[in-house]
């Protein structure tokens, strides 16, 4: 099977029905679950068999294949009876070793490595959460992605693999994923801000929908080929059976810091603004942070928030703003995709997070700083790619943190950037005060409200690795 295709496939077509049956869901489009729990495992020295036989097992009954997740999604919109349980299972290069693999067959360095091994400034491995830093030899086998709309289905279903894994090793950690939602409906993260939108495509039915929102004028074309994402399964045994490499990354978000610097950020701007006798909305500083509005409407389209469609907009580039003068350079959507030729480029991922942690006064409500966590909420990053090292590590590494980026002294990424030990947690940013027009003032400093707890590196292999070769 070919998977540099040059169009989107359909994936209605029985040509595909053996790749997508072999290949685990969630990959080339989101299970969309609300609920999830993410089961960190290591497997005990001596238990080899007995953890393969069960893993096995689990495979063949419970991992859900892109082609029954595609199902689902389509008896849902037709019915909306929505799917069930969703599984998953992903492999660390360590996890690998302890099943008697070699990892010849791997390209991925970072993989190999680890993500405690990857240069990205991550705060010491002794500051992670326990559990997400391994067993006494930091080691973790295995990840198993639960996702359910429904509590007791998920709970049931987590608590059968825990009790299981009691006699196999050690559930290291759960964690817990939870989609909040703004007053539209819209899936946002816990700055407030409108996530999930921008995303590789690779079906004909999306890359419809996307060109019928778009009046047939593409500044942004979101088509990937499958191996955007794809790589054979090195050790599946089968032709047809591809997999992905998969990152997750537990970011807290200080929700109470951001919200404070963000309005403090909002009437600097202003004071500056009407020395200068011109109007400024406050909310376009958050905007200028994140290159969206927390409506999702893209700040390089349009100096207020409010855009019809917001929700789900994508259709830009910023080829007529070269200045940054209407998304600055270090905007966390700018810095991760610079979209440089209106398409997809070789570093983007499938980006497949959720949001962690509950409040004590929903989101999609107004509310004082007060009411706002400092701690305890975040995002469970979780990523697929066909390379780590090219896509998921680049833009961490490459961009986000390099302040040279897109432009000389651009500054880190507002939202994600991570500096060296020992330096300034600020972002140095400069803001266009009238809209679309020079000169930039600055740079601010903005302080950094994400902090990584910790995460790994896995592999998301076959479905037939998974059921008789692991
Ligand atoms: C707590 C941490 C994070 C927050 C609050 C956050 C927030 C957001 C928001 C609000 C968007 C805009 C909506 C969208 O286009 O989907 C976005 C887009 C994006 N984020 Fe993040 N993000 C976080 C972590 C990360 C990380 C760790 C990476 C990768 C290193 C990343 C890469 C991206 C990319 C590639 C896009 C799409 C940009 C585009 O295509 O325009 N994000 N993020």
């Amino acid at each position: 099977m070919n998977i540099n295709n040059t169009v989107p496939i359909d994936f209605r077509d029985p040509q595909y029905d053996g790749l997508l049956s072999r290949l685990q869901g969630n990959i080339l489009k989101g299970h969309g679950r609300e609920s999830t729990m993410s089961i960190f495992i290591w497997f005990r020295g001596g238990r080899v068999e007995k953890a393969r036989a069960w893993l096995r097992e689990f495979a063949a009954t419970k991992v859900t294949c892109m082609k029954k997740q595609l199902r689902e999604t389509e008896v849902f919109k037709r019915n909306h009876i929505p799917g069930g349980l969703f599984a998953g299972v992903y492999i660390t290069a360590k996890g690998y070793k302890y099943f008697g693999h070699e990892l010849d067959g791997f390209d991925d360095v970072p993989f190999k490595n680890g993500m405690a091994q990857s240069d990205l400034n991550d705060p010491p491995t002794a500051r992670w959460e326990a559990g997400l830093r391994g067993n006494a030899n930091n080691e973790i086998h295995a990840m198993i992605l639960l996702g359910d709309h429904d509590e007791e289905r998920i709970c049931k279903a987590a608590k059968e693999i825990t009790e299981a894994v009691e006699s196999l090793g050690k559930v290291l950690t759960v964690e817990y994923g939870r989609a909040i939602k703004n007053e539209s409906g819209d899936g946002i993260e816990h700055f407030g801000y409108v996530d999930g939108v921008s995303q590789p495509l690779f079906f004909t039915d999306e890359i419809n929908a996307y060109k019928n929102n778009s009046f047939g004028i593409l500044d942004f074309d979101p088509f990937a080929p499958l191996s955007q994402v794809l790589v054979p399964d090195p050790l599946a045994g089968t032709t047809d059976a591809f997999g992905s490499y998969f990152v997750f990354r537990k970011l807290e978000q200080d929700v109470q810091g951001f919200k404070k610097a963000e309005q403090e950020l909002g009437k600097e701007l202003e004071k500056i603004a009407k020395a200068k006798h011109v109007d400024f909305d406050p909310e376009r500083a958050g905007a200028m942070l994140v290159g969206r509005f927390e409506d999702g409407t893209p700040v390089v389209l349009s100096e207020t928030d409010g855009m019809i469609g917001s929700g789900t907009a994508n259709n830009f580039n910023y080829a007529k703003d070269t200045d940054g003068l209407k998304c600055p350079f270090h905007a966390h959507v700018r810095k991760s995709n610079p979209r440089t030729n209106g398409k997809i480029d070789e570093h983007t991922m499938a980006r497949r997070g959720i949001t962690y942690g509950s409040r004590q006064v929903n989101p999609a409500f107004e509310q004082s700083f007060a009411q706002m966590p400092t701690g305890g909420v975040g995002l469970l990053f979780m990523s697929f790619q066909a390379s780590i090292e090219r896509q998921f590590q680049f833009i961490q590494r490459g961009w986000a943190n390099n302040t040279n980026f897109p432009v000389p002294n651009t500054g880190i990424d507002a939202i994600i950037g991570q500096v060296p030990a020992g330096a300034a947690k600020t972002s140095h940013g400069k803001y266009a005060v009238d809209y679309g027009k020079p000169p930039l003032s600055g740079p601010f400093d903005f302080k950094l409200f994400v902090t990584m707890k910790g995460g790994e590196y896995f592999f998301a292999p076959s479905v037939p690795f998974l059921t008789e070769k692991v």
